[in-house]
């Protein structure tokens, strides 16, 4: 049997490659960030050839820099930021124009008038999703309407769509795989994730050519095999799914009622519903959480757009920190009734609220503020979005059994603490903090027969540090209030 599984995360912001041994741990990591364009207000693209090149130069990194024998790399899991949206050339593949981000609002306006002509139960019926920028289709048609001459390509056979796991793997097949996984699919808008199929209805409606729409596979599944020159072997792809699935994955929530919340540039809250896709009254989504043999398994997801993405610009916009990591220290020294609220709705708000005009704020600003407290609010605030989505799950009469939290942020003890708090829930952080990435290598394992069934990875999870709230119910209460209060006067 082959050592190693190789994961390849493609992420909003950076790309990573790493090595897992067949015991699920990790060997060795890669990463790359690479640049973000904002041509507009609100309007975010990547490059392609950034997103390509970055992908392969930290496969390349993984593998030579740790001595390792390609010839020991059994299979590839990819997983991806989900929703960002191409159209490449089907002969060349030539991009058309860059990648437009999930967090790209520039088809609000369009969003808008689809709701108000009443579109919104038929979408969410077929779909489980909200109209909102943030899916693909409103992308992909906006690239097919204003990129001079796209449309008539299109029409003609001549380009193809894809989100970031098919632009991926069409690269690294040479052009051989136009293929995506039932949980990227899901988040297109054109995609019936009862009969997990394209829907055409839906492709009339946003004027997409059938043709240029991948075929969707299982999430663990024969993806195709490397071109030989790109890694040196033709390694084959056995696993895809996007980042937020992928961390389901990762942290084997595989029974329903398990719940994972993974703290990237944004936070997404997921839950496991089982095999019935279960319609949210509280404007959260329903997904496709991972589709195995053809069975699909689906989640209610809350998605929040900036969560990370805070510390980010509290270091680099604001310079307020040096370090992401010097929040923590700063939040230990503050009482968590400072007053400050700040919310980060750079790029609107996300669930359950789902309004691509609000912006961004802080409230309660006096004399004493510092520092301090503007960075420990910012951390506050991806624990009071958190908040959000759990009332949301409850008032659907779902309640996570517990929750399990991955993504950078969670190295942060004081976000932790102060999450199970607010929360009053049990927060579990595994040992494995990587569960993304995991997430696509235990795909890929289970294809390549690395590992034998969902049973077998669920009993690999190890909890590193369970946080249990301590904070009474009336200062949980007081503290949410406040929030509550700031997020409803951003909002447009
Ligand atoms: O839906 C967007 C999500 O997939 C992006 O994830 O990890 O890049 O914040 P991340």
């Amino acid at each position: 049997m082959n050592q190693y599984i190789l994961a390849i995360d493609q992420g909003t912001t950076s790309s990573r490659a790493i090595l897992f041994n067949s015991d699920g741990s990790i060997h060795a990591t890669s990463q790359q960030e690479f640049t973000q364009h904002f041509p507009k207000d609100a309007w975010i693209e990547h490059e392609p050839g950034d997103i390509w090149s970055s992908v392969l130069q930290t496969c390349r990194h993984v593998i030579q820099d740790n001595n390792v024998d390609v010839a020991d790399i059994g299979s590839i899991g990819i997983t991806n930021q989900r929703e960002t949206t191409l159209v490449w050339d089907r002969k060349t593949g030539e991009p058309v124009y860059n990648a437009i981000v999930w967090q790209d609002r520039r088809t609000a306006a369009y969003c808008e008038s689809l709701n108000e002509a009443g579109y919104a139960d038929m979408i969410a019926d077929k779909t489980g999703l909200l109209i909102d920028p943030y899916f693909s289709a409103t992308k992909l048609r906006w690239i097919l309407n204003e990129v001079p001459g796209v449309r008539e390509r299109a029409e003609k056979g001549e380009l193809v769509f894809g989100t970031v796991d098919t632009f991926l793997l069409w690269n690294l097949t040479g052009g051989r795989s136009h293929l995506t996984d039932a949980t990227n699919a899901s988040r297109t808008l054109l995609f019936n994730i009862h009969s997990q199929s394209w829907d055409e209805e839906l492709l009339s409606l946003f004027d997409i050519p059938a043709s240029m729409l991948p075929e969707v596979l299982d999430s663990s599944d024969n993806f195709g095999s490397l071109d030989a020159d790109i890694l040196g072997k033709p390694i084959p792809v056995y696993g895809v799914a996007g980042d937020q699935q992928a961390a389901m994955v990762g942290q084997t929530c595989f029974k329903p009622g398990m719940a994972k919340s993974t703290y990237g540039t944004g936070c997404f809250l997921m839950l496991n519903t089982g095999d019935k896709p279960l319609r949210s009254e509280h404007r959260l989504l329903t997904t496709v959480a991972y589709r195995i043999n053809g069975k699909p398994t689906y989640a209610l997801e809350g998605s929040i757009f900036i969560a990370g993405a805070t510390i980010q610009w509290l270091r680099d916009g604001l310079q307020l920190i040096e370090n992401a990591k010097d929040a923590e220290p700063l939040a230990v020294q503050t009482d968590v009734d400072h007053g400050v609220y700040l919310v980060p709705a750079f790029t609107g708000l996300g669930a359950p609220h789902w309004d691509p005009n609000a912006r961004g704020a802080i409230f309660g600003l006096t004399r004493d503020t510092g520092i301090k407290e503007i960075v420990t609010a910012g951390l506050q605030a991806v624990c009071y979005q958190t908040k959000d989505l759990q009332k949301a799950m409850e008032e659907d009469g779902e309640r996570p059994i517990a929750l399990r939290v991955d993504g950078g942020m969670v190295a942060n003890n004081w976000v932790l603490q102060f999450l199970a708090d607010v929360l009053g829930a049990t927060v579990d952080r595994p040992e494995i903090i990587e569960t993304t990435a995991l997430g696509a290598a235990y795909l890929a394992g289970l294809k390549a027969g690395v590992f034998s069934s969902l049973d077998d990875l669920a009993s690999r999870w190890r909890c590193e540090h369970r946080f249990e709230p301590v904070m009474t119910k009336e200062k949980r209460d007081g503290l949410y209030a406040g929030w509550v209060k700031a997020i409803d006067k951003v909002q447009s």
